[in-house]
């Protein structure tokens, strides 16, 4: 593949386990349980594709898909001085996406295509979070499919922005915490088969202990499993 980039995610154990930051071309997943530090991972990736390519960034503006309501201004001006860099410029390089249901969401990530066309230099798209919508709207068995072909349908545009224009796509899903977690499959992630396949990285995020966090890379073709320790701070994400 040609020139593929990489996104530092704050943590250099993090980037050491994904093999250097999150990658353009490729989609990346997280998931794990309420306030395992899903929109805190999507809140600094907003800010460090930013950052010069040595400082671990892309030089370039992000979309941010929030369907959830968490995208937080402060949060964002917090990371950007913890970076050094301006905050009302880092604001302004991360355009929000709100998405009032599933369609709309599909449709702004449509239209993500226009803004690249127009000049922005966008690198980053964050989806967060990707299932809350699907999940609400389709309820039962006899909707499952119809689901997936909706989900399908937004993943293959998430996929065609990442390899036209060299973009990452970051994907943020929430899954019930499992007594058995780290030691069955954690790999019932919602969003079933579709997903499963779409996504290149899929990192498995967990609370530890003393607010730590541990990411897991789980079903990746070319890295081995492993874990990583991360904390999330108010200046963003640390080792
Ligand atoms: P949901 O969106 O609730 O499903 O979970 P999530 O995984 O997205 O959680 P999120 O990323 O919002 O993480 C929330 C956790 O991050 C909180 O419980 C805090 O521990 C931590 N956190 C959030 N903001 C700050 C902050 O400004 N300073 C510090 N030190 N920690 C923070």
């Amino acid at each position: 593949r040609r020139d593929v980039g990489r996104i530092t995610t704050g943590s250099k154990n993090v980037d050491e386990l994904i093999g250097g930051g999150i990658e353009t071309q490729s989609i990346t997943e997280v998931f794990g349980e309420f306030g395992s530090g899903k929109s805190q991972i999507s809140h600094e990736l907003a800010v460090t594709v930013q950052l010069p390519k040595e400082r671990g960034g892309l030089e370039g503006e992000c979309v941010f898909i929030d369907t959830e309501n968490t995208f937080r201004p402060e949060r964002i001006e917090q990371i950007a001085d913890a970076c050094g860099i301006d905050r009302e410029e880092a604001l302004q390089r991360i355009h929000i996406a709100r998405a009032f249901n599933s369609s709309h969401q599909i449709l702004m990530a449509e239209k993500i295509n226009e803004l690249i066309q127009s000049g922005v230099n966008v690198r980053l798209v964050i989806v967060d979070s990707l299932m809350a919508h699907f999940r609400a709207e389709y309820v039962g068995r006899e909707s499952l499919a119809t689901r997936q072909q909706k989900l399908n349908q937004h993943l293959h545009a998430l996929q065609q922005i990442a390899n036209t224009y060299n973009v990452a796509v970051f994907l943020t899903n929430q899954v019930q915490a499992r007594p058995d977690a780290f030691f069955g499959s954690p790999t019932k992630a919602i969003g079933g088969h579709v997903l499963g396949h779409a996504s290149t990285y899929r990192i498995w995020l967990k609370k530890g202990l003393a607010g730590k966090r541990i990411a897991r890379l789980v079903d990746s073709p070319h890295l081995p499993e492993g874990e990583a320790v991360f904390k999330v701070t108010t200046d963003g994400i640390v080792d």
